[in-house]
């Protein structure tokens, strides 16, 4: 079968190959599924460029990387499942998570996978899992919104932020979202109740209060989101780059240290893809509460043209490759 690989890190253009890989089989309690898209994140990104290189040191492999496979979020069709999977049947059609998305056919745990609802395109549930379950614990979890609680949202109109705006939304918050001046119509339409142009305004400088502030730009300045927080409120940290070598941790590290003082909470986190949020999520696209946004699809040849096009870092919604 076809799949993109990786023997060494490098720009995604010179170092992804489209080639032909042995078929994988599923053993104990995994499924085999026929992918028809992959959802890109900028997880895959860090781990072709191996940066920031202090990923490197905890299991990504020091000088080429451990696994060649690339992509995580996955939708498809269950070709076949292993002794004790009791929850699928090869013809269901799914998504989840996996390693090596970008493949015609990947092996998952049963646990990493959920029944597609009918209503969405394969190409809609790949862009979910990484991006949408991060902004669902980045808001419920870290940030505990809760009904009426006013929420910013920095980097709203990317892979992570248009499922923020959503699901603030539907946790009953009034959202402010920051994005650029193209973008501005793309967020309203999504639920924002104001919009913030980053390119003309600098939000933590209008005087504006906020109950939480969900930062996934990773832009604005840390005394700045501290300083648009009421009593109280939640500065919750998902996402932002940095340098080569230790990426967006001295800004985390910044981050937590600001926290002690004063009543504001700090947090950075790490999203979990776990099943119950991604059933949570399922049950949303099935009653039209969530509707993935998607920018642009590759096909799986194209699939290193995709990565380097989310690493520009200005996608509106998500990058799918369709298999
Ligand atoms: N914590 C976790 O577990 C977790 C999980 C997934 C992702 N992440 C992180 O979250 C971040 C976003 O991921 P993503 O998939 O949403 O990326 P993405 O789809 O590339 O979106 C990036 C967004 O950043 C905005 N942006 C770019 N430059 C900006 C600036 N100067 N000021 C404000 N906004 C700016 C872009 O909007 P414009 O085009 O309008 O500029 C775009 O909407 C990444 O750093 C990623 O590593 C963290």
């Amino acid at each position: 079968m076809k799949a993109i690989i990786h023997r060494e890190y490098g720009p995604p253009l010179d170092v992804l190959r489209y080639e032909d890989v042995d078929e994988p089989h599923p053993g104990d309690g995994q499924v085999a599924v026929r992918v028809r898209a992959a959802g890109v994140n900028a997880l895959d990104w860090h781990l072709v460029t191996g940066e920031p290189r202090v990923m490197r040191l905890v299991g990504m492999g020091l000088r080429r990387p451990k696994r060649t496979g690339v992509g995580r979020d996955v939708a498809g069709v269950v070709e076949a499942v292993g002794p004790r999977v009791t929850r699928f049947q090869p013809g269901d059609e799914v998504f989840g998570w996996c390693t090596g998305a970008f493949a015609e056919l990947v092996v998952t745990g049963e646990d990493s996978l959920v029944t597609k609802p009918p209503n969405v395109s394969f190409e809609q549930a790949a862009a979910v899992p990484v991006a949408a379950i991060t902004a669902l614990q980045g808001l419920r979890d870290e940030g505990e919104v809760s009904e009426g609680d006013r929420v910013l949202i920095t980097g709203a109109s990317g892979g992570v932020g248009t499922f923020a705006v959503q699901l603030a939304k539907h946790l009953g918050a009034e959202v402010t979202a920051v994005c650029s001046t193209r973008n501005l119509e793309l967020v309203r339409s999504i639920g924002a109740d104001h919009v913030v142009d980053y390119t003309r305004e600098d939000v933590t400088a209008s005087g504006e209060r906020y109950d939480v502030v969900l930062d996934i730009a990773g832009r604005p300045s840390l005394l700045g989101c501290r300083r648009s927080l009421q009593p109280g409120g939640r500065l919750v940290l998902a996402g932002g780059e940095g340098g080569r070598w230790v990426g967006p941790l001295p800004r985390m590290a910044r981050a937590l240290l600001l926290g002690l003082v004063g009543d504001r909470t700090v947090r950075a986190f790490e999203a979990k893809e776990t099943r119950e949020d991604t059933l949570a999520l399922a049950e949303l696209l099935a009653v039209g509460h969530l509707t993935p946004i998607i920018d642009r699809t590759y096909d799986l040849p194209a699939a290193p043209e995709a990565v380097r096009y989310l690493e520009v870092g200005h996608t509106r919604g998500k990058v799918v490759v369709t298999v």
